[in-house]
């Protein structure tokens, strides 16, 4: 029983301990083609980690996060996740490396032709061997995650936007991921909505125990639920820093990361 309330205060600690490293990179180069994006990137997410990918626009932010889901192979150096070597390893391996992981893309899309809950079965009828019954139950029970109980006929057209980003969430999370990966998740909600997903995005994150990626340029999430971070800039193509983004608010040396999180409200 005390374990709950222990890993309820690791969660919401900036003073993290027994940290396990999840993701390690090394020595990263990433490049379309001839033409370099970022180099020279060396960072550890940590397990339980909500982990923030900031920079500027272009700077490489959902580049990086090709490479860590293994979409895009690096031009050089290693992506490892839980010790093993991803690039490096045999595609079965990484096969099933790539099942631990829970996707929502920046275009993040639904299919519009497919019910929510449609939507949410999909990977679980593709990847698992679960009879129809079940699919349903856990449909039920994501959708329930998400605050969307009783939308599961719904088509994604006839449901708000913020509620959208929601059945994204909810169909990241269908095969219960060890780590869950945003792109840019508020773009485009109100702020009131953007408030609600940080929050459920905390709440998710502190009961699966998960290990959250998000990519982000907006300060007000990345306050709320980083607590670890790398900065890309895109002028010196390399990370400036990483670590907890409030420390780095407030101490970094470094005038870019100062001025990018010290920013006036716009
Ligand atoms: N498929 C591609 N082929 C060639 N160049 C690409 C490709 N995708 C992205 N780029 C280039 O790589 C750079 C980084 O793009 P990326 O989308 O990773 O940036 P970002 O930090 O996510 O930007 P934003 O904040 O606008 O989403 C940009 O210069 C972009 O033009
Ligand atoms: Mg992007």
């Amino acid at each position: 029983m005390t374990l709950l309330s222990e890993t309820h205060q690791e969660n919401t600690a900036v003073t993290r301990q027994n940290t396990r490293p999840h993701i390690e990179v090394h020595d990263l180069t990433m490049a379309y083609g001839d033409y370099i994006i970022q180099r020279n990137l060396n960072f550890t997410i940590n397990r339980g980690d909500i982990f923030i990918i900031m920079g500027g626009s272009g700077c490489g932010k959902s580049t990086l996060m090709k490479h860590l889901i293994g979409l895009k192979p690096p031009a050089k150096g290693d992506v490892l996740i839980d010790k093993q070597n991803f690039w490096k390893a045999p595609s079965a391996q990484q096969e099933e490396i790539k099942r631990r992981f829970g996707v929502m893309f920046q275009a993040g899309a639904l299919w519009s032709s497919l019910t929510l809950a449609e939507n949410i079965a999909l990977p679980l009828g593709e990847y698992t061997r679960l009879p129809k019954k079940e699919i349903a139950e856990v449909v039920e029970f994501k959708l329930a995650l998400v605050g969307l109980a009783g939308f599961e006929d719904f088509y994604p057209s006839q449901i708000s936007g913020g509620m959208q980003k929601r059945a994204s969430l909810a169909r990241a999370m269908a095969l219960d991921p060890e780590i869950l990966f945003f792109d840019e998740p508020s773009a485009g909600l109100d702020p009131i909505s953007s408030v609600r997903l940080d929050h459920l995005i905390l709440e998710l994150s502190h009961s699966l125990g998960a290990t959250v990626v998000v990519v982000t340029h907006e300060l007000a999430s990345i306050f709320t639920i980083g607590n670890n971070s790398v900065f890309l800039d895109a002028e010196s193509k390399t990370m400036l820093t990483t670590g907890d983004p409030k420390i780095l608010r407030d101490e970094s040396h470094i005038p870019q990361v100062r001025s990018f999180l010290n920013r006036g409200e716009i």
